[in-house]
């Protein structure tokens, strides 16, 4: 996730560039750069310098060699690409007079990059992006104005973009287009704008128009002009929005939880693009083994904290399944103090959202020099976890503001799939219609979790009914006790109320004795394997008078028989399961934590990420 900003007939188009870019910089920023048309020529400057780029940015843009009215700025979340400054946008076509700044993952990049190179151009990054340049450039040079060479340029291009781009030809047009990605545009007395989101544009202008997909916009001061990719002509809607600056920034979203839990769907299939090829088989490069190397592994080492360790929960469950090699789950704090016995036919994969928890880290380290062969799988690119691992498997979740994970969890999930269907795949373990299918399902996913959060009132009035409730057991039995653990792990972090995740078939052994009338039993009883022994644990906590909620498939009217409260959720693939099952977990947390007025986006004593021992 990036962000874009744009401007024509402005005399302060530079200020204007970096103001937007400082309200994106959310969006990420391992670097940030800027193009302006100036005295016939395009001049940029770009920073990569960590959470300070557009700081720095903002100390570069002084030296531009004279006024400019028509610009362009991006701030990067890197992607393709390590963050740097031959990789920060804007980037160039071959002679520096078609400038490009875009967000989003064009899919077929390498491919484009082949043929253009087979025809002279020079690419000089390693982004997915600077191929879109080299496009317009090569369009134009058949005597194509710019809007229409941006769009012949798009119509090549595969995956998800919003873009927004300059030439010197004509230093007051800016060509915008989108797919998939936002893109809102601005109007006003004798200027245009554009920028990835609202906030950038706010008090700028008035009249915002939003782009929809597969639009194309040429932004001229004062005036803009939507067409389709073919070229037909549209008459966009206005806007009209009242939000205050704050509030923006969170998308119009009272809390950071509450946005990036609405990105959910988009953070998983994002982390699925361009994984497969059109016939289903899967290929993850990324983890840089050969097929040999990969069907000759033993074991497979899930290594991890909080939640991302739920996450390889369930990825073991996939791992042995599809792939039937044995696959061991750590806590990483724990793992490097136990004297693990290792060897190169290990594999240590440290799952980290940050890629900077030091007790993963660690624990990487140390598999490392016991001989294993170590993968990370991380949302932040060139983090420290990325350095050190011989291979990197990225979500592509965007940034993460809240402390409490949610959509990076959900995207490490469908990661860690992807690994297992690979390795099932290498190791023949399951057959090319079967891998098929189960991409199929892993696609179904992202619709899956938006009818979920399309509940959320629901989930609210069960937890208004549970307002005064202390204590609270999540049970689980297979790939349900996961999720339980992780529904308890965000209730606590969140609300500050007594949780505890338990495997429902353990309840018996001893803690069943908390069990009273007064306490609540949040039961995962979406269907898997052991969904009737699981009704049975359940039946056992109503017999001592626990308020039972369950998380149940549609329909399932032997869940609801047994619940005070159900929280619906749509059928999947067992192995899938815990993607949809989570989702009314965060929104039940969420909602207890609001209504006893917490912060959700920073509870108390926590960090988002943990660099300490
Ligand atoms: O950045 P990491 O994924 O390594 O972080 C691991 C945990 O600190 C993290 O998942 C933590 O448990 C979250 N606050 C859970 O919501």
């Amino acid at each position: 996730m990036c962000g874009i900003v744009g401007a024509t007939g402005r005399p302060d188009v530079a200020e204007l560039l970096v103001e937007g870019l400082e309200r994106l910089e959310y969006r990420g920023y391992d670097s940030a750069g800027i193009v302006l048309a100036v005295e016939g020529a395009l001049w940029r400057t770009r920073a990569a310098d960590g959470t300070r780029s557009v700081a720095a940015l903002r100390e570069l843009v002084g030296s531009a060699p004279g006024p400019a009215v028509t610009g362009i700025g991006h701030t990067r979340w890197a992607t393709h690409g390590a963050p740097s400054v031959e990789n920060a946008h804007p980037l160039y076509d071959c002679f520096g007079r078609v400038a490009v700044v875009h967000n989003g993952i064009i899919e077929n990049h390498a491919e484009i990059q082949s043929s253009l190179e087979r025809s002279g151009h020079a690419m000089v990054s390693a982004t997915d992006t600077e191929v879109i340049a080299h496009l317009v450039e090569d369009k134009m040079a058949t005597g194509l104005p710019l809007a229409e060479a941006v769009r012949h340029a798009l119509l090549v291009v595969r995956g998800s973009f919003a873009v927004a781009v300059v030439s010197v030809e004509e230093p007051e047009l800016l060509v915008a287009a989108r797919r998939n990605t936002p893109l809102v545009l601005g109007r006003s007395d004798g200027a245009s704008l554009l920028a990835s989101d609202i906030p950038a544009l706010l008090g700028r202008t008035e009249q915002l128009f939003v782009l929809a997909d597969d639009q194309v916009a040429e932004l001229r001061p004062g005036s803009i002009r939507v067409t389709s990719l073919a070229g037909a002509e549209l008459d966009p809607p206005a806007l009209s929005v009242d939000w205050d600056l704050a509030a923006a920034q969170k998308g119009g979203f009272e809390d950071f939880m509450s946005k990036e839990m609405r990105e959910q769907p988009r953070a998983v299939a994002d982390t699925l693009l361009d994984r497969w090829t059109p016939d289903g088989s899967l290929t993850l490069d990324e983890l840089c083994m050969t097929e040999d190397e990969l069907a000759q592994l033993t074991r497979v080492y899930l290594v991890a904290c909080g939640s991302s360790y739920h996450a390889g929960l369930v990825a073991k469950f996939a791992i042995e399944q599809w792939a039937a090699i044995p696959a061991e789950v750590e806590i990483a704090s724990e793992f490097r103090y136990r004297n693990p016995v290792l060897d190169p036919k290990a594999l240590a994969v440290g799952v980290s959202q940050s890629g900077e928890s030091l007790d993963t880290l660690l624990a990487l380290r140390e598999a490392r020099a016991r001989g294993a062969r170590v993968l990370g799988v991380t949302n932040v690119v060139d983090s420290s976890i990325a350095r050190e691992a011989d291979a990197v498997l990225y979500t592509r979740a965007g940034p993460e503001i809240c402390v409490a994970a949610t959509k990076t969890l959900l995207a490490q999930i469908v990661a860690l799939e992807l690994l297992a269907l690979t390795l099932a795949q290498v190791r023949k373990t399951r057959s090319a219609s079967e891998i098929a299918a189960a991409v199929d399902a892993l696609t179904r996913l992202p619709a899956g979790i938006d009818e979920v959060l399309a509940r959320a009132k629901e989930v609210d009035q069960v937890a208004e009914s549970l307002a005064g409730a202390s204590d609270f057991f999540y049970l689980g039995r297979n790939l349900g006790y996961p999720v339980a653990l992780e529904g308890a792990l965000k209730l606590k972090e969140l609300s500050y109320l007594h949780a505890e995740g338990y495997p429902a078939g353990e309840l018996k052994h001893g803690p069943i004795a908390l069990i009273e009338p007064g306490t609540v039993v949040v039961g995962i009883a979406t269907r898997n394997p052991l969904w009737e022994k699981f009704q049975s644990n359940v039946q056992e906590v109503r017999s001592r008078g626990a308020t039972v909620v369950l998380v149940a498939n549609d329909g399932d009217e032997a869940a609801a028989a047994l619940a005070d409260h159900v929280l619906w959720v749509p059928e999947s693939d067992p192995l899938l399961a815990p993607v949809l099952d989570i989702v009314p977990l965060q929104l039940f947390a969420y909602r207890l934590a609001r209504l006893r007025n917490l912060d959700v986006d920073r509870p108390r004593n926590l960090a988002k990420t943990v660099t300490v021992e």
